[in-house]
């Protein structure tokens, strides 16, 4: 089920229209509560998104009453090349004025991942006061396989009820993940998925063609919002 979609001739265009629609649901948010939280994804389609914020509306958003967290992590050091916080400090977050203090990474220096995502689930638990974690703005890939963030076909993962945080396994390295679940995911007001690329039509077609509902076998189909669910897709990506 795909309720919401845009569709852009190519990944840079795709990129403008993500950035300006991004700046407006944090417009609104800082208009409505005066923060506003954005939950960064990994992969590497959003990289060209945070490069352009970082160039193209570094005076345009105000950083300073955002914070910042990420949909899932690997469960590897901060530095390393493979760590969604690297990607996100090096095309963005070092480029903007945001104060430290509003960049909450996931604590893959915990010894194990399971005490990663028990210590990330306290981080947001004190941030969004115990309540629901509303997330004003999450940003989503898809894989191949109808993975997002690191929820994985088959995952124990896709059960989880109470939990906001958990850890994950992938199929790929680097296998041990960290990963927001469906009650955390599902509770975001806008949550945007940034899809391109040949590679990705066929699953986006599959997804397209899924029922709403706890029930596929594909995380990606699972999510939904009371808010909104946006697909935003290039056309090498897009169903036909
Ligand atoms: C990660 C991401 C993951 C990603 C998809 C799509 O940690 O890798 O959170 O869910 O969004 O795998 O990745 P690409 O954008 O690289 O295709």
């Amino acid at each position: 089920m795909i309720r919401e979609a845009r569709v852009f001739a190519g990944a840079h265009l795709l990129t403008r229209g993500v950035a300006e629609e991004s700046a407006r649901a944090i417009a609104d948010a800082i208009a409505a509560r005066g923060r506003c939280s954005v939950c960064l994804s990994g992969g590497a389609t959003p990289k060209s998104l945070y490069e352009f914020w970082a160039r193209d509306y570094a005076s345009r958003i105000p950083w300073a009453q955002i914070d910042f967290f990420w949909g899932d992590e690997r469960y590897v050091p901060h530095d390393d090349p493979r760590s969604n916080y690297r990607m996100a400090r090096e095309t963005l977050l070092t480029r903007v004025e945001v104060p430290q203090a509003n960049i909450h990474p996931v604590p893959t220096n915990a010894a194990t991942p399971e005490a990663a995502a028990r210590e990330y689930e306290a981080v947001m638990r004190k941030i969004f006061g115990g309540g629901a974690p509303e997330l004003d703005l999450m940003f989503l890939g898809l894989g191949p396989e109808g993975h997002t963030a690191s929820l994985f076909p088959g995952s124990p993962a896709l059960g989880e009820k109470q939990s906001w945080v958990v850890a994950a396994e992938a199929p790929a390295e680097p296998r041990r993940r960290i990963t927001m679940t469906f009650p955390a995911i599902n509770r975001a007001r806008n949550i945007f998925f940034l899809v391109e690329g040949e590679k990705k039509r066929e699953i986006v077609r599959t997804i397209r063609r899924e029922p709403e509902g706890d029930s596929s076998p594909y995380p990606a189909a699972r999510v939904r919002s009371a808010g909104r669910v946006v697909w935003f897709l290039d056309q090498a990506a897009a169903f036909d």
